[in-house]
């Protein structure tokens, strides 16, 4: 069993047996899996190159670690409960031995469709079963999955499906989120007709009575591809650097980029961060309330969890429906130990009113988790007295997709938990806080930019089909580090708190997004001729968006125009990009050379325009009055 650390000295004495001898330690964590061949070398790094091996020449399949190694230990252990969105439909659960047999089942489909090792696979479908399944069921043949949030728009979906260049797309016929119906379906039709070209397939799982437009040539019901197969397929033999997957992630700059994962270490973090992330015991019922669409599902609600034995929940619905305490009327009924969830929805669920925790039985909980953003004192504090009752331990995770897995975490009960900081490195990670020369600031009380100075496992090999861009964004702002994009800062004893991105990156309810990226969508409105897009605190976003458009003024209503913005970003991103807030100028502050002064919009946007800093030395200080005059 994957190494479970039980003491404070015993973290101290485990972290630093992993800092002194990283290989000896990971090569140990690496012994509790089922390798088909032991690995030649534990690990070959150069950060310059990127190039980051590890357990090389190691071969195995992770679903075989997920799934068939449990099966005399656990076999009719549930390995994932479902609870759907409407609280009147029946729980549905599959044993260890159910999952791997559907899992097998859908990869013999996915085989039976010409699928094969290395060949890309986009998954577009809401939080049901069968996308579990479908994600095990790529990795069990060495298919490369690419799980599409499926809150992305038409464009968006297209734009990754051709990135990645899938031969499949996955999909649901319609999805019940909350009192709404989606379309799964028809968002996947729309992005054939942008491009998708590559794709030969796609099979639409039938989650709902509604109608879905058809065509022969391409598509296929999964209970008529999976329901007829064998329940047997054999595993895959990956090698441990054989791509498990790809995410795609906003940065600073262009088009969301891939990350890649690996399976090898991405199987040994992932299972170790969470047997000792939620201290996760024998019996105990996890529940974690992302979507599978990002990092925190694939990690920890799929991966982590079955490799490590454990019961996985899953949940279709929203936490508002059908009323603000459907979070916690589902802790007390599956009797939920271990809860982890975003900020944003605890500020959300506390806005509604501490009447909804108070109404349930939440005597089960040991651990609650927070990830994804900063979390305010405030939301802490009520995460910890309304729903903890001041007695379960609050555990800040710090992670990022290109991390794989938690970086920076109290241990619940173990090590202590002080608000808002995401406090001490896990094992094996050696994080450090450097200057803007890229010095390390060694000393405590300190602020700085959060890098990571030595691989770990889980961490990303590249962005899929571009390496410069890999090591460009996050190896070449300082010599020998991983940079997080993050900034941080350290406490007089070294606790860590992250501040937030330093780069152009927003994170809106936790969700990621580049500001280019939304500027660029905005672009494609007919009146508008440039746009500036930055974040702004928002009290239960995290961010919001806020964004200064110049327009070409051809337009009747402002209404109707700020309106047709905020579709043309759903259009080409999806709803979860749409500004908040629209304001039009006639300029951007710009430096002579054309740059635009973020800094000067971010702080009007704030509403914090007092101090402004320097203005004489842009190209139109004029402009900085006006904004500020009518700003939102
Ligand atoms: C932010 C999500 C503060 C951070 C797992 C990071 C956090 C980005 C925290 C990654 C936290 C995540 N405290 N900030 N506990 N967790 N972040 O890739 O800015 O969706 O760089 O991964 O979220 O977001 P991503």
């Amino acid at each position: 069993m994957t190494y479970q650390i039980s003491s404070l000295e015993d973290y101290k004495s485990t972290y630093k047996r992993s800092i002194e001898n990283p290989e000896s330690f990971w090569a140990e964590q690496a012994e509790h899996f089922d390798w088909k061949k032991k690995w030649d070398n534990v690990l070959q790094w150069d950060f310059d190159g990127p190039s980051i091996k590890w357990f090389e020449g190691g071969k195995l399949n992770i679903t075989e670690n997920c799934l068939d190694r449990h099966i005399d230990t656990r076999g009719d252990q549930v390995a994932i409960l479902w609870e759907p969105n409407n609280e009147d439909d029946a729980v549905r659960s599959y044993t260890y031995k159910e999952l791997l047999a559907e899992v097998c089942k859908c990869a013999n489909g996915l085989k039976s469709l010409g699928i094969e090792k290395g060949d890309r696979v986009v998954l577009y479908m809401p939080m049901v079963p069968e996308l579990a399944i479908a994600v095990l069921a790529c990795a069990r043949i060495g298919a490369v999955h690419s799980v599409v949030f499926a809150g992305f728009s038409a464009q968006a979906l297209a734009d990754r499906v051709d990135d990645a260049q899938a031969k499949m797309i996955i999909c649901s016929d319609h999805n019940n989120r909350g009192a709404k119906n989606i379309a799964v379906k028809q968002v996947v039709d729309d992005a054939m007709d942008i491009g998708c070209n590559s794709v030969n397939h796609v099979v639409v799982h039938k989650n709902t009575d509604g109608d879905v437009n058809w065509s022969d040539d391409v598509d296929q019901w999964w209970h008529e591809l999976v329901d007829v197969q064998s329940d047997q397929c054999e595993a895959e033999e990956m090698d441990a650097e054989d791509m498990l997957f790809i995410l795609y992630t906003s940065g600073s700059t262009g088009k969301p980029k891939g990350v890649v994962h690996t399976c090898g270490g991405y199987m040994v973090y992932t299972c170790f961060s969470f047997k000792n992330v939620f201290q996760y015991k024998e019996g105990d019922i996890y529940w974690c309330t992302a979507d599978i669409g990002w990092i925190t599902g694939h990690s920890y609600i799929v991966y982590g969890p079955l490799l490590a034995g454990a019961t996985t929940m899953m949940f279709e619905g929203v936490p508002t429906y059908p009323d603000a305490g459907r979070f916690w009327k589902i802790c007390e009924k599956h009797k939920v130990n271990q809860f982890y969830t975003a900020p944003t929805a605890i500020r959300a669920l506390m806005a509604c009113g501490d009447e909804w925790p108070a109404k349930y039985d939440l005597s089960d909980l040991k651990v609650l988790g927070s990830v994804g953003e900063p979390i305010n004192e405030e939301a802490w504090h009520w995460y910890d007295q309304k729903i903890g009752k001041g007695n379960v331990p609050i555990i800040d995770t710090w992670w990022q997709t290109e991390t794989g897995g938690v970086m920076l975490t109290p241990l619940p009960g173990i090590t202590d938990a002080k608000p808002t900081y995401a406090s001490y490195p896990m094992p094996g990670v050696q994080i450090c806080l450097v200057d803007p020369d890229g010095n390390e600031l060694l000393e405590n009380n300190c602020e700085g930019l959060l890098c990571i100075k030595f691989p770990w496992p889980s961490m990303l090999r590249t962005t899929y089909g571009d390496h410069q861009r890999c090591k460009m964004t996050y190896f070449s702002t300082f010599e020998g580090m991983y940079f997080t994009g993050d900034g941080a800062r350290k406490d007089e004893d070294g606790r860590i708190r992250v501040i937030g991105r330093v780069d152009d990156v927003i994170n809106v309810s936790g969700h990621r997004m580049g500001t280019a990226e939304v500027e660029n969508a905005i672009n494609e409105h007919p009146n508008v001729i440039e746009s500036a897009v930055v974040g702004y605190p928002h009290d239960i976003k995290g961010q919001g968006i806020y964004a200064y458009v110049i327009t070409d003024e051809a337009f009747d209503s402002v209404g109707d125009f700020i309106q047709g913005v905020k579709d043309v970003v759903s259009r080409e991103i999806g709803p979860i990009a749409k500004p908040d807030k629209i304001q039009i100028v006639s300029g951007l502050p710009k430096t002579r050379s054309g740059k635009i002064m973020r800094r000067i919009l971010r702080k009007i946007a704030s509403g914090d325009a007092s101090n402004l800093g320097d203005i004489s030395t842009l190209l139109n200080p004029d402009v900085v009055k006006e904004i500020k005059d009518n700003a939102l």
